[in-house]
């Protein structure tokens, strides 16, 4: 590749471009404050890669989402969710014996220690199951004191991912049944991930929601070097536990500008229904600059074309409603909404299409999912996405620690005044 020519303070310097399999450029600026004292600012780091990564590709223009070079339609169609999280943390689709030895390992690990068990249940019933469970996952940690090291040995990775994995949907699932007054459900190693996820939750397993489930949780599973990724990253990058950084990931899915938004959607579209059904009046809000609701579900920093999950999930909502012969209004009242956004000057002059939370959270509600529940389900099926990043970071060879730089606008050297005279 040739090199970038920059002419900045007087010098000149040559900063080598990277070009990616897909063909996307990149600026590597690694010798730019050496060679001229100056940095780069990037609010939201909006124009700033902040690294290689060979697991997921989108291209936000086209709509296209690609795990490991498998598109996310034929994955979601064909694959599961253990077979998918398999792909991204280790790279290839597994063999049967592969897949089966990696179900297993979520098995056996299907299971939290009671003091984990005791942190939950000391969580007021109506705690944000995201609070619970990125606590009791961070705990878990003090459980296995082996694997708190940031450096791991090859078997120690091949312990502590489907530990994490495993313990994930216990957690949750507690979570929602301390929620309910009930006791931890138990893990049966017969089910799929989905299946014992359903069985932990309902003490029940009904196929078609476990398919339902199992196709979000593959949707769901990772975009590349989004908020909560680049959280785990970072984290990660001081050589901190993966116990620890999935913690902060979940923290960071937590807001509402992230994977907070697909609880913000149903609240968004059940105002909507209590108002009478008029989104139109809903859609002159969201784009009132005086006004700060935002239209929950809609835009993207990526995606300036429709969401390929959106339009997957959009597709199942009718399909798994019916099957499940649930009648839900505001699904009319999103579609509305999507339909008169997608002609609006404003919407389409940003380019703003509905994302992956759109309308997933109408069939959690379908499924039986409580709505403060929804990012913990986004939190699920995201986790192999936050472990294959946080596996690939840790075996960079050039890893180093996260710490950007800053451009200082605070008060020049000034001397300390005593109390008496200030
Ligand atoms: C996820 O990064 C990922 O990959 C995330 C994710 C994943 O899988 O990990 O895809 C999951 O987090 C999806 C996004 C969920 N969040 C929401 O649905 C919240 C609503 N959306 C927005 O807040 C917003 O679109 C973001 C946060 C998603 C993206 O914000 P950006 O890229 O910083 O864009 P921006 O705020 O600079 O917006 C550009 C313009 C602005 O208007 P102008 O100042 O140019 O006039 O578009 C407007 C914004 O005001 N805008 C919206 C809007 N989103 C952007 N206006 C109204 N409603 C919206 N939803």
């Amino acid at each position: 590749m040739s090199n970038a020519k920059l002419e900045i303070e007087g010098k000149t310097i040559e900063l080598p471009i990277i070009k990616g399999s897909e063909n996307e450029v990149g600026l590597d600026i690694s010798k730019l404050r050496a060679e001229t004292g100056v940095i780069t600012v990037d609010d939201g780091f909006v124009n700033t890669g902040s690294c290689e990564s060979s697991i997921t590709f989108i291209n936000g223009g086209e709509g296209i989402l690609r795990y490991r070079g498998y598109g996310i339609e034929e994955l979601a169609e064909k694959s599961n969710f253990e077979e998918v999280a398999y792909l991204l943390i280790n790279g290839e689709l597994p063999t049967s014996a592969q897949l089966s030895g990696f179900k297993a390992k979520i098995a056996e690990y299907s299971t939290i220690p009671v003091e984990v068990k005791n942190i939950i249940s000391s969580f007021p019933p109506e705690a944000h199951p995201m609070a619970v469970v990125s606590s009791a996952m961070v705990a878990l940690s003090a459980f296995y004191p082996e694997l708190q090291k940031g450096t791991l040995t090859e078997a120690d990775t091949e312990k502590v991912i489907p530990l994490v994995m495993g313990a994930m949907k216990v957690i949750a699932a507690a979570n929602y049944r301390h929620s309910k007054g009930k006791t931890t459900g138990t893990p049966n190693g017969k089910y799929n991930y989905a299946q014992d996820f359903t069985n932990l939750m309902f003490d029940k397993v009904d196929d078609d929601i476990a398919r339902a489930l199992d196709v979000l949780f593959i949707l769901h599973a990772d975009h590349e070097q989004n908020c909560s990724a680049s959280t785990v990253r970072v984290v990660g990058s001081s050589r901190a536990n993966l116990f620890a950084s999935v913690s902060a990931g979940i923290n960071a899915l937590w807001g509402p500008l992230h994977g907070g938004a697909n609880q913000k959607v149903i609240e968004m579209l059940d105002a909507i229904q209590n108002d009478g059904g008029d989104y139109k009046k809903w859609l002159g809000k969201a784009k009132d600059k005086s006004d700060p609701f935002r239209l929950m579900g809609f835009g993207h920093r990526v995606y300036k074309n429709f969401d390929p999950r959106a339009k997957i999930i959009k597709k199942a909502c009718d399909t798994i409603l019916n099957k499940l012969g649930v009648q839900d209004p505001i699904l009319d009242i999103a579609k509305g909404l999507e339909e008169q956004a997608l002609s609006d000057e404003y919407f389409v002059e940003r380019k703003l299409y509905p994302n992956v939370d759109f309308y997933s959270g109408i069939i959690y509600r379908a499924l039986g999912i409580p709505t403060h529940m929804f990012t913990v389900m986004f939190a699920l099926g995201r986790l192999p996405g936050w472990v294959s990043q946080w596996k690939e970071m840790i075996e960079s060879p050039n890893l180093k620690i996260c710490r950007p730089r800053q451009i200082y606008t605070g008060s020049k050297l000034r001397s300390y005044t005593g109390i008496e005279s200030r």
